[in-house]
C-alpha cells in the first residue's frame, strides 16, 4: 500500500469502487453507481455504510440479507485499507477502515498542501457571481449572506482546483438613479458628502424617495432626471459616475474587513451597450413577441410566466442584463459553469432567464447555471428595508461585533497588550458574524442574534477559533519540552476508542469539503468543523497527551496536529481567520 495511491482519493470513492466490482464479482453487469457508500450515522455501525443490497432485491428475487451476506462473505480477501466488513439489520453492508490505513491516509493530508482534498475541478472554470450589491444604497445587514456565503462558495471551489473568477456585478444602472439625482440637488450636504458619502447618498435617496411618494410631480420629475441620464446627458452622466466612485470606496471598505476579493467588478451598465441587440436577437428567433408596447418572452406554458425584455417605455430590465451578461461571461471566458449567489426573492428571474439562455443557445448545454438562493437574514426585531433608511449597516454590525468581542477578550485575557487585543478581537468578532451566516442551511431563514454568534461553548466561530488556539497552545507545549521532536511526524496508533473517532473524522476533510462545494452548502463544512473540534474536546478531556506514555505520546500529538490542519484549513474556506493565541 503505498501513500501516493491514496492520496487525493475520498475515502468514500475507494471504498464505493471496490464494493462495486465486489457487487460485479457476484451478480454480474450492474446498473451505475452499485455499490455506493455512505458515512454512518453512528460509530458502531463502522465508518461507511451501503444499502444497495436493498436496491436490488427486487431485481434478483433475493431477500436483501442474502444479497448483503453473499457480497460479504464471497470472493478475495479485504483490501488493506478495510479491516471489518459485516452485515447487519435487513441487509446494511457497514464497512470499517483499518487504522493503519488511516493514519496513512492522514500523514498523507498533513503533507499535502490542498490538505488531501482532490482536485476534481482542475482544468474547469467557474464564474461565481455575489455580492452584487446596488450602488447609491449602503450594504447593508441582508447584503451580507450573499458576500459571506458567495466568498465561501468561492474558496471552496477554488480548494477543489477550479479555475474561479469571482464576479461583483454592482447594481449601477437602474431606476433609483433618478431619486438619487433629485436627492442630490435639493438635499445634499458637502460637508457630510465627504466626510461619509454613502451615508449621505443614502440619506438623500431616503428623502427624495420619501417624497415621491406623497409627492406625484417630485416622482415625474425623478422620472425625468432617469430619462435624461439614460439618454447620455453629460451632466447628469457625470452625477451617476461619482455616486458610483463614491459608492464604490465605501463597498471596498467592507469587503476589505470582510477579507473578500474579486477578481472582476463588472456593473450592470457594462452590459447596456449589448441589450437592444439582445433584445432584437430575442426577437429574430421568434422567441420575444411585442405586448401592448413591450416586449416579452412568454414562458407561461412551462409555469415560467412572462418575462419582459424591453418596457414599452423602451427601458431595459434587469433580466435583459442577464441574459447580456451570460453571453458576453459565455464569450469572453468559456466558463463550465456560472454560480449566481441571491436572495430567495429572485428565483423566478433566475428561472426565467436560464431558459431564454437555453432556448436561444447563448448558454450552450456545456455551461451550466446555478442559482444558489438562500433565506433572508433578520434581527430578532423584524426585517429592514432601505427605503425606509431605519437599516443596521454591515458596517456598523462589524463594529458592535468587533467592540463585543473585545470585551470578552478583556475579561478573559485582561493581561493582553491593548494592540494584541484588538487585533484578535477583530479576527474573533469579524469570524463571529460570518460564522452565524455560514453555519445554517443557506435556505432556512435565520435571525442573528449576538448571544449565539459569540458564544463560547456553542456551535459559533469564537468556539472553533479558541479550539484551534488551544491545539497551538499543546503543540507549543509539546515544542517547548521536546524541542529535538517534530510535532505531526509520527505514526497516529489510535489506542483508545474517541483516538480512533478523532482520526477518522480528520480524515473525512477531504471528502467533506468537496461535497460543502459541489452542494453550495458552506454550512456542510461548518457543521463538519464543530463535530471535529467537539470530538477533539473530548480526546483533550479523557486522555493524556504530553504527559502520556513516549510513543502514545507522540501519536497524539500527530493527532493534534492533523486537527488543527484541518481546522484551519477548513476556517480559512469560511473566510474565518484562526489567531494562534486567544
Ligand atoms: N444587484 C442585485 C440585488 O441587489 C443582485 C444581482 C445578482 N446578480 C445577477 N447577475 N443578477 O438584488
Amino acid at each position: 500500500m503505498t501513500d501516493e495511491k491514496f492520496s487525493g482519493v475520498l475515502l468514500e470513492d475507494l471504498l464505493s469502487r471496490w464494493l462495486g466490482k465486489r457487487f460485479a464479482e457476484e451478480f454480474g453487469d450492474l446498473p451505475e453507481g452499485i455499490g455506493r457508500v455512505a458515512q454512518t450515522a453512528n460509530p458502531a455501525f463502522g465508518d461507511f455504510q451501503c444499502n444497495d443490497a436493498m436496491v436490488l432485491a427486487k431485481r434478483f428475487k433475493m431477500p436483501p440479507r442474502a444479497i448483503a451476506e453473499k457480497v460479504v462473505r464471497g470472493g478475495a480477501d479485504l483490501p488493506q485499507y478495510i479491516s471489518k466488513m459485516e452485515t447487519a439489520g435487513a441487509g446494511f453492508i457497514n464497512i470499517t477502515l483499518s487504522d493503519k490505513f488511516l493514519s496513512s491516509y492522514a500523514l498523507c493530508m498533513a503533507s499535502d498542501s490542498k490538505c488531501g482534498v482532490p482536485q476534481s475541478g482542475a482544468g474547469r472554470r467557474v464564474i461565481i457571481d455575489y455580492s452584487s450589491p446596488n450602488v447609491a444604497k449602503p450594504m447593508h445587514i441582508g447584503h451580507i449572506r450573499s458576500t459571506v456565503i458567495g466568498s465561501a462558495i468561492d474558496r471552496l471551489y477554488r480548494a477543489l482546483g477550479y479555475d474561479v473568477i469571482s464576479d461583483n456585478h454592482i447594481g449601477d444602472w437602474g431606476t433609483q438613479f433618478g431619486v438619487i439625482i433629485m436627492g442630490y440637488r435639493h438635499f445634499v450636504d458637502m460637508k457630510k458628502l465627504s466626510e461619509a458619502p454613502a451615508s449621505e447618498l443614502e440619506r438623500v435617496y431616503v428623502l427624495s424617495y420619501s417624497k415621491a411618494k406623497d409627492d406625484p410631480a417630485w416622482m415625474d420629475q425623478c422620472r425625468a432626471e432617469l430619462v435624461k441620464l439614460q439618454s447620455g446627458d453629460p451632466e447628469n452622466l457625470a452625477l451617476w459616475k461619482e455616486f458610483v466612485r463614491l459608492s464604490l470606496v465605501e463597498f471596498d471598505r467592507t469587503y476589505a474587513r470582510l477579507g473578500v476579493k474579486f477578481d472582476l467588478t463588472r456593473g450592470e451598465s457594462y452590459y447596456h451597450p449589448a441589450l437592444a441587440g439582445i433584445v432584437e436577437r430575442l426577437e429574430k428567433g421568434g422567441l420575444a413577441t411585442e405586448s401592448d408596447g413591450a416586449v416579452v418572452v412568454d414562458m407561461s406554458d412551462e409555469n415560467l410566466g412572462v418575462c419582459i425584455v424591453r418596457k414599452s417605455d423602451g427601458g431595459y430590465n434587469y433580466a435583459t442584463t442577464d441574459i447580456a451578461t451570460v453571453d458576453s461571461r459565455v464569450k469572453e471566458f468559456s466558463p463550465d459553469k456560472i454560480v449566481y449567489v441571491t436572495d430567495e426573492r429572485q428565483q423566478l428571474h433566475f428561472k426565467q432567464f436560464f431558459a431564454i439562455c437555453r432556448k436561444t443557445g447563448i448558454a450552450p448545454q456545456s455551461v451550466s447555471l446555478e442559482h444558489v438562493w438562500f433565506g433572508l437574514m433578520r434581527l430578532p426585531e423584524g426585517t429592514f428595508s432601505t427605503r425606509q433608511g431605519n437599516v443596521i449597516k454591515l458596517e456598523a454590525l462589524l463594529d458592535e461585533a468587533e467592540s463585543r468581542a473585545l470585551e470578552i477578550i478583556r475579561s478573559t485575557r485582561p493581561d493582553m497588550p491593548e494592540e494584541e487585543a484588538r487585533q484578535i478581537a477583530s479576527k474573533i468578532g469579524i469570524g463571529a458574524v460570518k460564522y452565524s451566516d455560514l453555519s445554517q442551511d443557506p435556505k432556512t431563514m435565520i435571525t442573528f442574534t449576538w448571544d449565539k454568534a459569540l458564544s463560547l461553548d456553542g456551535n459559533s466561530g469564537p468556539y472553533l477559533q479558541y479550539a484551534y488556539a488551544r491545539i497551538m497552545s499543546v503543540l507549543d507545549k509539546y515544542r517547548a519540552m521536546f524541542p529535538d521532536a517534530e510535532p505531526g511526524a509520527a505514526e497516529i496508533v489510535p489506542t483508545e476508542e474517541v483516538e480512533r473517532q478523532l482520526l477518522f473524522k480528520a480524515a473525512m476533510y477531504p471528502s467533506v469539503v468537496t461535497k460543502a462545494a459541489l452542494s453550495y452548502r458552506p454550512c456542510v463544512l461548518a457543521d463538519y468543523l464543530y463535530d471535529v473540534s467537539q470530538t477533539y474536546s473530548s480526546f483533550y478531556q479523557r486522555l493524556p497527551f504530553i504527559k502520556a506514555e513516549p510513543g502514545v505520546r507522540e501519536s497524539r500529538i500527530s493527532l493534534c496536529a492533523l486537527v488543527s490542519r484541518v481546522l484551519f484549513s477548513g476556517l480559512h474556506l469560511l473566510g474565518i481567520e484562526t489567531p494562534e493565541r486567544i
